[in-house]
């Protein structure tokens, strides 16, 4: 946990924004993998860490903005958890550690909330994202469990992301931490890159680092050859040369606060000219996105900065023709980028996203386009200082899409469809680094991990 004044100033600042009413915070409790005692590895919920810190599940919070009091609802344990889990502390010694120091079991948070029910208080919730929580939620509000997410509170969504997005100097350490987790993982998978070996001997490998390092991964691993599947869960290919491996997989701190990082290797080390030729494309796309990255700065224009890299560089290899500008605007070149240019990072690798990703990265002003590709973008708006963000461009020749658009000649005056069937053992290649936003420009969190041709290959030649 962090130093308890922190829960305490942020649960001040939190009551400053909303003034009247409660809110009711449900921290996540097990879930049962494939029986009831055999339960996933424990994640609390992220914004019951931000103001309470617990990290324990069966707990629940309750601030009160008219009388300035906050509770925590959880139970002690009993002889029999002992016997299982060993001591526990109190729910009091462990409020103590966020400064609160009114506790109440469990079954008092019922009386609490039909208290305020009956008094027509107005009682704030976050959107619930488990089925556990909605349960709760309904049972609690008398209301249906299906419905819990549409009556979440927008006024609470909105200020608790207002906070959230600004990231304290602690919370950069953390990340930070993440990061250095993050570049053993990574420089670990690229030396592993070679033929013959399993995809599922490099996950089972990097996933141990960042177990034995931290926390665990912030998110499932991404590691594939077949790096055209943008998300692909599946590890079952063994290496061959000509291919080349997709990484993308970051760990969390033991305080859970997240790293998210991209790299593409060649199988055996070795950059041909052709897969040289589209990584130096995403390269640039990365590394001018990451140089022009300042606070006022919307996050779509860098997106479609990045999109014109990578149009025009593919029109100098002949994949792409036509005007550029024009290109982008139709969204000719989502063939090959149909992603966004990143997303915010903190206690969550796609910070906040439960809240509602519209109120995050959109607002009355600025709404999200509903063109393939540019509608995949998860943050537009400009960029603040203290913000945290994932810079990861990438191109990719995705068969099943390829083969679409051209049998509908869709955007046959962008595209040089018959050029592309020499590209398609490229598969995809992403390059993902994480920024903070500085009051003058930005800093790139974590050690450097390699990422130049030069350095990757230099890498993949160490053993
Ligand atoms: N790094 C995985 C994602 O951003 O979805």
């Amino acid at each position: 946990m962090f130093k308890c004044e922190l829960y305490i100033k942020r649960r001040e600042e939190l009551r400053k924004k909303m003034k009247t009413g409660l809110a009711l915070f449900i921290g996540n409790t097990e879930a049962p993998l494939n029986y009831p005692a055999n339960t996933y590895h424990f994640r609390q919920d992220s914004d019951f860490l931000y103001f309470f810190g617990l990290d324990l599940p069966g707990f629940a919070g309750v601030m009160d903005f008219d009388s300035g009091e906050d509770r925590i609802f959880g139970n002690d344990t009993d002889i029999d958890d002992i016997i299982w889990m060993g001591p526990q502390p109190t729910v009091k010694d462990l409020s103590l550690k966020c400064g609160v120091t009114d506790t109440a079991p469990l079954t008092k948070l019922e009386v609490t909330i039909k208290d305020a029910l009956s008094k027509k208080r107005k009682i704030h919730f976050l959107p619930p994202y488990r089925g556990e929580t909605k349960m709760i939620l309904g049972s609690l509000l008398k209301e249906n469990s299906c419905q819990t997410k549409t009556l979440a509170s927008v006024d609470l969504s909105k200020a608790v992301i207002s906070m959230r997005s600004i990231k304290e100097k602690v919370e950069i350490d953390e990340i930070e931490k993440a990061l250095d987790i993050a570049y053993e993982m990574h420089v670990t998978a690229m030396k592993m890159c070679k033929p013959g070996v399993k995809e599922q001997d490099i996950f089972g490998t990097i996933e141990g680092i960042a177990l034995a390092k931290g926390g665990g991964t912030s998110f499932p691993i991404i590691l594939s050859v077949s790096g055209q599947t943008l998300h692909n869960h599946a590890h079952g290919n063994i290496l061959k040369k000509g291919r080349m491996m997709v990484t993308d997989a970051g760990a969390e701190t033991n305080l859970h606060y997240a790293s998210d990082i991209t790299r593409t290797t060649p199988v055996g080390g070795k950059f041909s000219q052709q897969q040289k030729d589209i990584y130096e494309i995403v390269l640039k796309a990365n590394t001018d996105a990451i140089k022009a990255t300042r606070p006022g700065l919307s996050n779509r224009d860098l997106h479609l900065m990045a999109c014109k890299i990578i149009a025009s560089e593919l029109k100098a290899l002949g994949l792409m023709k036509g005007d550029v500008d024009e290109a982008v605007v139709a969204g000719a070149h989502a063939l090959f980028m149909p992603h966004g240019l990143g997303h915010m990072m903190g206690l969550d690798v796609h910070d906040m996203e439960a809240l509602g990703e519209n109120f995050i990265g959109y607002n009355d002003e600025v709404k999200r386009s509903d063109q393939f590709g540019l509608a995949f973008l998860r943050f537009a708006l400009p960029y603040k200082p203290g913000h945290v963000f994932t810079v990861e461009p990438g191109c990719y020749f995705i068969p099943e899409l390829i083969e679409k658009w051209k049998a509908e000649g869709k955007f046959k005056d962008f595209i040089n469809y018959s050029k592309l069937k020499a590209y398609m053992s490229i598969g995809g290649i992403r390059i993902e680094d994480d920024i903070l936003i500085t009051e003058k420009g930005h800093k790139v969190l974590g050690k450097p991990i390699p990422k130049t041709v030069k350095e990757v290959e230099a890498v993949c030649s160490r053993h």
